[in-house]
Formats: C-alpha cells, structure tokens, sequence
C-alpha cells in the first residue's frame, strides 16, 4: 500500500489531503499538525469525504507531541507544507516575510523525521520552498535527490494558460518553463516554450508583459482570499505520483544544482528514487543571467539564517 504523510494541515495541507483523498492513488494519509485537535478534526472530515468516495484511503493522525513519531517511519513520501501564511498579511504576500517562522518550523521537526527512521522521499511547499529544501536536506541529512521542492511548477502551469489565452490556443497545447526562484526571481524561459509545436516568437507577443502577469498571479491570488490552495495542492499530487508510479517524467520542480550547491527550479526527471537527473536545457544568455540571479536570491535568503 502506498502511504503518504502531510506535515502541516493549514489551507495547503488539508487541501492537499482532499486531493489526494479524491483521486484516490494513496492507500493512507499520515497527517500531522503542531495543532493536533486541527489535524484530528482534518482527519474525521476527510473521512466524512472517504464514505462518499469509490476511493480507499485510510487517514491516520500521527500526535505531535509523541516522543516519537513512528507513523512515518515506513511512508513513502512526506510532504512538508506546515507554515503561518497568516504572517503575510502586512507584507503583501510577499514569501521571504515567512523565511524566520519557517526556518524555526525545520530545526523543529527535521530532527524528528530523522529519528523516525524515514528513509523515502520528501516533498516539500513550504516558503521559502527553494531555501526550505535545502534546509531540509541538510538537516534530515537525506541524499539530495531524496528532496525535492515544487518549485516553479505552478509558475508554470500559469504561463501555459497566460500563453494559450494569448495565443488563442488550448493551455494544453503549450509546452515549456518558467524557471529558477519560487518568489520574485522566477522567469519564464522562452527558449524552451512551444505552442502547439511552434516556437514562441512565432507569435507577436508582449513577453516581457506576459511574465510580469506570471510573476504577479500569486499575489493576485493571495490578495483576495489571503492564502492559496488549489494550485498547489494539486501540482504537488502529480508530484506525488509520478514517485509513486516510478514515472520517469520531466518536472519543473525544486532540484539540487550540484554547481551552485542549493535548491532552485529547474527541469528534472522525477521517479520512485526522487530526482534521477537534471534536464539539460540550453538557455540562452539572457535566461543564463536569469538563472544565477535567482540563484543568487535564493543563496542570500539562505544566509539570513545560517
Ligand atoms: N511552494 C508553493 O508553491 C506554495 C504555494 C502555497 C503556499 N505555500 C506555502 O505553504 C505553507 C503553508 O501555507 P498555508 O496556507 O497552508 O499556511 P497556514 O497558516 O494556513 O497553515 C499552516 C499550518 O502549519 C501548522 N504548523 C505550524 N507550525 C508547525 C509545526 N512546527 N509543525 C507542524 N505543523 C505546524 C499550523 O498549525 C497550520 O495548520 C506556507 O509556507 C506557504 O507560503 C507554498
């Protein structure tokens, strides 16, 4: 039986269990909350869910205050996603506000997931997500291809509909990144996007407008309702199983860069053992530039506190 575990049960966790409860790939849940009445009351709602469903899925709640947390001793995955999007409210969204709160969330439960016995794959949403993956690599002190962070996944699933919309054409029908930072300094790598098999410059488009949409379409999101869910709840399911089903599929995902020593979004081939390789993109030099400068964001987030 598959079993997965979902660290934090706030709107992207408890989203991300409907999910998943939904579509029905996981035969248990382990969820966990430093709120343990939260993470017991997500538990018997989901199971209200369950008994409607043609799906299976057992729920269980691992207590956090256990010395230890032997649930997640032998799941295949954890997701990590315990945060305080509260915190953002006076910062306009921004990620990086949360970076204190959460850094303070890994030295807290990294230690107990190693004395778990964990030995699967860990994937993790939490902001800083690029600097939260590292921090979680080094500190449960897994293989690098263990972590994987979604990264630019729903930057990018946000172009495609921004570029179909542009274009005229079906958001399933457009191929392509965006890249690099999950926060300000992520881009869109034209030079890999595709619609319906044409190159982008085909088309008379703004680009530098359509990324600037891009960029700005989480906080349109979090402006309004003050958190987001939907998206990432589900992009993190197909993360989910393409480990499960050994996939073998290129994601824009959070990866190690060997080079540069940290977690950054970029294209990597997701499996059952985690990240098998890196995709070798050839970006151009502007996309280069791009590249090291959200790199250079995301090591200068890290800094602050270490
Ligand atoms: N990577 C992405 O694309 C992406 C998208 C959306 C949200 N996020 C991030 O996901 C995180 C969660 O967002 P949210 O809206 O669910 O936040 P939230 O504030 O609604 O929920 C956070 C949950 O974490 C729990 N929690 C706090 N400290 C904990 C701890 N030490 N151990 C276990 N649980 C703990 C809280 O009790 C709460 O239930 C945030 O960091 C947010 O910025 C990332």
């Amino acid at each position: 039986m598959n079993k997965v575990g979902i660290i934090g049960q706030g709107h992207v966790g408890a989203t991300t269990s409907l999910v998943m409860a939904q579509r029905g790939k996981v035969g248990k849940i382990v969820i966990v909350d430093k709120n343990n009445a939260k993470a017991k009351s997500e538990q018997a709602d989901l199971q209200d869910q369950i008994a409607l469903l043609s799906t299976d899925t057992e729920i269980e709640v691992q207590d956090y205050n256990a010395e230890q947390w032997s649930k997640l001793k032998d799941l295949d995955i954890i997701i990590f996603c315990p945060g305080k999007i509260s915190a953002l409210l006076e910062h306009g969204g921004e990620r990086d506000y949360e970076l204190n709160l959460t850094s303070q969330m890994v030295h807290e439960i990294a230690p107990k997931i190693k004395a778990s016995g964990f030995s699967g794959i860990i994937v993790t949403i939490t902001n800083p997500c690029d600097v939260i993956a590292r921090m979680l690599q080094e500190e449960i002190g897994v293989k690098t291809s263990q972590v994987i962070g979604t990264g630019t996944g729903l930057e990018t699933a946000r172009m495609h509909h921004a570029v179909g919309n542009a274009t005229g054409h079906n958001y399933h029908d457009i191929q392509g990144y965006v890249l690099g930072e999950h926060g300000d300094k992520m881009f869109p790598a034209w030079s890999t996007v595709q619609v319906a098999s044409q190159a982008i410059n085909h088309f008379q488009l703004d680009l530098d407008k359509l990324a600037e949409d891009i960029t700005d379409g989480g906080y349109t999101i979090f402006n309004g309702k003050h958190f987001t869910n939907n998206g990432i709840a589900t992009w993190v399911n197909l993360i989910v199983e393409a480990i499960l089903n050994d996939a073998r599929i290129a994601m824009p995902v959070s990866a190690y860069d060997p080079n540069l020593k940290l977690y950054i979004g970029q294209v990597a081939i997701v499996r059952q053992t985690g990240i098998d390789e890196i995709v070798d993109l050839a970006l151009n030099d502007h996309e280069q530039k791009a590249y090291q400068e959200a790199a250079q964001a995301i090591q200068a987030n890290y800094n602050k506190v270490h």
